[in-house]
């Protein structure tokens, strides 16, 4: 019914506003499924490890956008569209736009190839509402750098990467103003989270 992911960069608060946002579903007996890229699938999961493990520093940007791809082509068929179908709302921290901001602002790849690549992976599935925390890189890494364990390849790439990646956002979100909710992400938890709601209510009304 409705497709709703999360963007953002690292330590933008995604995590904390997807579960307030799944709460609400939950008291209003709403059928929500909450899923992440990469993963979401024992497939996923497992492509996940490799693309995220800080061993794998020989990873080409080719190589890891072909990756993030798979995982993305097994989550859409076995799970996204299926609930899809059923009616439930389907809740994805990251998909396809975590592809054009990373590897193609990010890494540079060309945004042509990436189309291609991301059209197949999905057979053309995109979110009915894409939810961006917009937040300054700086303080993003700082709350990131709060739980070194979590530490992951992606995150240990320099700032200037990030910056490119936050930039993206920003140009993808002007582009398609329709899909994309910005939010600034420095608010308060709650301040956040209230915008999201309003904005999800009218788009489950759709
Ligand atoms: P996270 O979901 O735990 O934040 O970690 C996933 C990391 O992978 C994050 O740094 C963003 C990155 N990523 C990409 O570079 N491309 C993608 O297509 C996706 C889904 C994630």
């Amino acid at each position: 019914m409705t497709f709703i992911t999360f963007e953002g960069i690292e330590g933008s608060g995604k995590t904390t506003q997807i579960r307030l946002l799944m709460d609400w579903f939950k008291a209003r007996d709403i059928r929500a499924l909450l899923t992440r890229e990469p993963g979401g699938t024992s497939i996923g999961e497992q492509v996940r490890a490799i693309l995220l493990n800080p061993i794998n520093t020989e990873m080409t940007p080719e190589a890891e956008i072909l990756l993030f791809s798979a995982a993305r082509a097994q989550i859409v068929r076995e799970i996204i569209r299926p609930r899809l179908a059923d009616g439930w709302i389907v809740v994805c921290d990251r998909f396809a736009d975590s592809t054009l901001a990373y590897q193609g602002y990010g890494h540079g790849l060309p945004m042509d190839d990436l189309m291609r690549i991301t059209e197949f992976a999905t057979g053309g599935l995109w979110p009915d509402l894409t939810v961006y925390l917009d937040l300054d890189v700086e303080t993003g890494l700082r709350r990131k750098a709060a739980t070194p364990e979590e530490w992951n390849r992606m995150e240990a790439k320099e700032v200037a990467f990030h910056k490119r990646v936050r930039q993206g956002y920003q140009a993808l979100a002007a582009q398609a103003p329709g899909r994309w909710l910005v939010v600034d992400a420095a608010q308060p938890v709650a301040a956040i989270q209230e915008q999201i709601r309003a904005r999800v209510k009218k788009e489950i009304r759709k």
